[in-house]
């Protein structure tokens, strides 16, 4: 069977799963959704979403909480057709060549996880539950607070008797809400069952490496506060002379940020509490993290070194239009893909942040500097940028810039050190040595 490649390595061909979310409204499905697609776009992996509340609120844009009562059988009725109209949109999107989709909704009856197991498994995809159980109360009433109460169900009501709406909404659910097993008769299925935000998770059958991958990645996600902060090295004396790669040392205003990073980062950060900090193997981040505070920990990354130009390393622009006029172009045409003769490409530099990625999924507060495309590679995770764009985006030397994940999205705060540093971004077909001014957009 042909191979396909992507970030987590050749799956068989056939390899197809559907995630199905179980869990009491406001436990964070759509929320575990949304990581979870996030992450495997990010590795070129097809993923899709299909969210039943979505599709019920074609007929019921505003429904309030004895809609969902059991008893009510026209509730009933529109969302057991809202659950089909996901479910067919969804293996059509299968037979057009999607891997992995995710049927988000709370498939919070048995009788509702057998109807989808069975129509689901008959067209030979695989299926494992993934159930949010949550019984910290306050933690449910924050999650409506923060994100139920403004949800489109409510638009236009006064956000208090929206949640109390949806608390109510909540105890209908409950009604004849079944954790998956409870009752020892759904051995069978393949599950992962996380317990108040990781406090404790139960695995039952998984089987393969795709499912396995998943079912990591989802067994780290926290939703404690936190930020991550990046920032590329201070300007290196390969920058001022338009080469790429090396390992060069920074010029003297590259020296002026290295001192500068540690106010930024103060003033960012806006307290004292400490930073883990990670930096690649090269010179030039080693030395911007140099003075940063010493009881910040400092780790170095291998896979946060500069994406590898192979027989490109340490020349301009313009010397690889003339000698490789021909890759030259085909980068341009297909920057992500492109892969320089003995280096890498941006696919190949994802590839190998995916352990970064995992790692920054489990941690807490973090500094990352590093390189252009290696930044480039970790924005485009957060801010879901697409492969045609992220090797595009401008990421501006002497700045520091804070990502802060939310519930639904990354918020992006930048900070700049005002001082000069020579611009590294290249526009399409451009040999420039210093393409100023680079565009807008981006950090
Ligand atoms: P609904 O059934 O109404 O669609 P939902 O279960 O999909 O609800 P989300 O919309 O995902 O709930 O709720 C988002 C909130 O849940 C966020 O504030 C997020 O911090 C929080 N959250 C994320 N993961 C968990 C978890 N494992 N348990 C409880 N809350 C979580
Ligand atoms: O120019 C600085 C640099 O970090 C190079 O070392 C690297 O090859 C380049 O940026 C990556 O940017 P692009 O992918 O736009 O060539």
């Amino acid at each position: 069977m042909a191979p396909k490649i992507n970030g987590l390595g050749i799956m068989p061909e056939d390899t197809r799963i559907c995630v199905v979310m179980v869990g009491l409204p406001a436990r964070g499905k759509s929320y575990i959704a949304q990581r979870a697609q996030r992450y495997l776009k990010w590795l070129s992996v097809p993923a899709a979403t299909f969210n039943v509340g979505n599709y019920r609120r074609e007929n019921a844009p505003h429904p309030s909480a004895d809609f969902f009562d059991t008893n009510n059988a026209e509730g009933e009725r529109q969302r057991r057709a809202a659950a089909n109209a996901a479910v067919a949109d969804m293996l059509k999107w299968f037979k057009s060549g999607g891997v992995v989709a995710i049927l988000d909704a709370t498939n919070s009856t048995k009788e509702r996880r057998k109807w989808v197991l069975e129509r689901i498994s008959s067209e030979g995809i695989e299926v494992i539950f993934v159930e949010s159980k949550c019984d910290d109360e306050e933690l449910v009433m924050a999650n409506i607070r923060d994100v139920k109460a403004t949800s489109p169900d409510y638009v236009g009501q006064d956000p208090e008797k929206a949640a109390l709406d949806f608390r109510e909404r909540i105890r209908n659910y409950e009604k004849v809400y079944k954790s998956i097993n409870d009752d020892k008769d759904e051995d069978h299925l393949t599950y992962l069952k996380i317990m108040n935000v990781g406090k404790k998770v139960f695995i039952n059958r998984i089987q393969d490496y795709l499912q396995s991958r998943v079912v990591y990645f989802l067994m780290n996600l926290h939703i404690r506060p936190r930020s991550v902060w990046l920032s590329r090295h201070g300007e290196s004396m390969f920058n001022l002379d338009g080469r790429i790669g090396g390992d060069a040392t920074l010029s003297h205003r590259g020296e002026e940020y290295a001192l500068k990073l540690p106010e930024l980062v103060r003033e960012s950060v806006g307290s004292d509490r400490p930073l883990t900090v990670w930096t690649s193997t090269l010179k030039r981040t080693i030395a911007t993290a140099r003075h940063l505070p010493k009881h910040y920990n400092q780790l170095q990354w291998k896979a946060l070194d500069e994406l590898d130009a192979g027989v490109c390393d340490g020349m301009t622009y313009q010397e690889i239009a003339d000698q490789y006029p021909e890759d030259f172009q085909a980068r341009d045409e297909d920057k992500y893909n492109y892969r320089y003769r003995g280096g890498e490409s941006y696919r190949d530099v994802v590839i190998r942040l995916e352990p970064i990625i995992m790692e920054l999924e489990r941690s807490e507060d973090i500094l990352i500097i590093s390189h252009q495309a290696v930044i480039r590679c970790i924005y485009a995770y957060f801010m879901q940028k697409t492969q045609e764009d992220s090797p595009w985006v401008p990421v501006p030397l002497h700045t520091l810039m804070k990502l802060t994940p939310r519930a639904y999205g990354t918020e992006l705060q930048s900070y700049r050190a005002n001082i000069k540093a020579v611009s590294t971004w290249r526009g399409k077909g451009s040999t420039a040595k210093h393409e100023d001014p680079a565009p807008e957009g981006g950090i």
